[in-house]
């Protein structure tokens, strides 16, 4: 009761603060795929270009692929598709990846399903919602925590000095460690008209 309480006010205030009111209009199989699509090749070749940076300069070297090429990946899939993509987490590193309300909503039903026993891989929701007119797609894919992430995100004690270091110079408010593996670490975002 509780829960759903919660939740439904997530959802009142998203659609009375940033984002409009969510239209009751569908969207089609095709502009989902598509949208899923490009959030999983965020995940992919963000996870692939990392997991290459740390076995070749280790891990402490690793955070420019997060702090500088993250950012640059999820930029130009903006660009490619005309769409906004970024990513948000449930406790950010960088402040401008701080999920809005629709998204903070979005997490907290991920968080519940991943409690009920779903993966995070297939893991998504999305609504419509009607922006300047159009009818626009507002989208998350779930990314959960693996073993590789704990190195920059998890307990202090997997954390080694030169990387707490670095991360401490570059994101002085950091809020993003102290996770376990399997846990929810945030989600992709897509925000699409169509
Ligand atoms: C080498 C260190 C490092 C590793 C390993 C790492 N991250 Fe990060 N992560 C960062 C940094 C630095 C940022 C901040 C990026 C920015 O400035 O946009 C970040 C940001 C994020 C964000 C965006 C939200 C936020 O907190 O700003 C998500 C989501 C995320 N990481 C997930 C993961 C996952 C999942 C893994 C494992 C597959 C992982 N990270 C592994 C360093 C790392």
């Amino acid at each position: 009761m509780k829960r759903m309480t919660v939740l439904s006010m997530g959802f009142f205030l998203a659609a009375c603060t940033q984002n409009p009111p969510i239209s009751n209009q569908s969207v089609d199989e095709k502009t989902l795929a598509e949208t899923r699509s490009v959030a999983t090749q965020l995940v992919s070749t963000l996870g692939a270009t990392l997991k290459k940076e740390i076995a070749a300069n280790g891990v402490a070297s690793a955070i420019g692929v997060c702090n500088v090429t993250a950012p640059e990946i999820a930029a130009s899939l903006s660009q490619q598709t005309n769409w906004q993509v970024g990513r948000v987490g449930t406790r950010a590193r960088n402040p401008n990846n701080q999920p809005n309300d629709w998204q903070q909503a979005a997490l907290k039903t991920f968080a519940e399903r991943a409690a009920q026993g779903e993966k995070f891989e297939q893991m998504e929701t999305y609504s419509v919602s009607q922006l300047n007119n159009r009818p626009t797609l507002l989208y998350a894919k779930a990314i959960g925590l693996q073993p590789m992430c704990v190195q920059c995100h998890g307990q202090s004690a997997q954390i080694s000095e030169d990387v707490k270091v670095r991360l401490q110079a570059l994101y002085p408010a950091d809020k993003a460690i102290d996770y376990n593996v399997g846990e929810l670490r945030g989600a992709v975002v897509i925000v699409r008209p169509f």
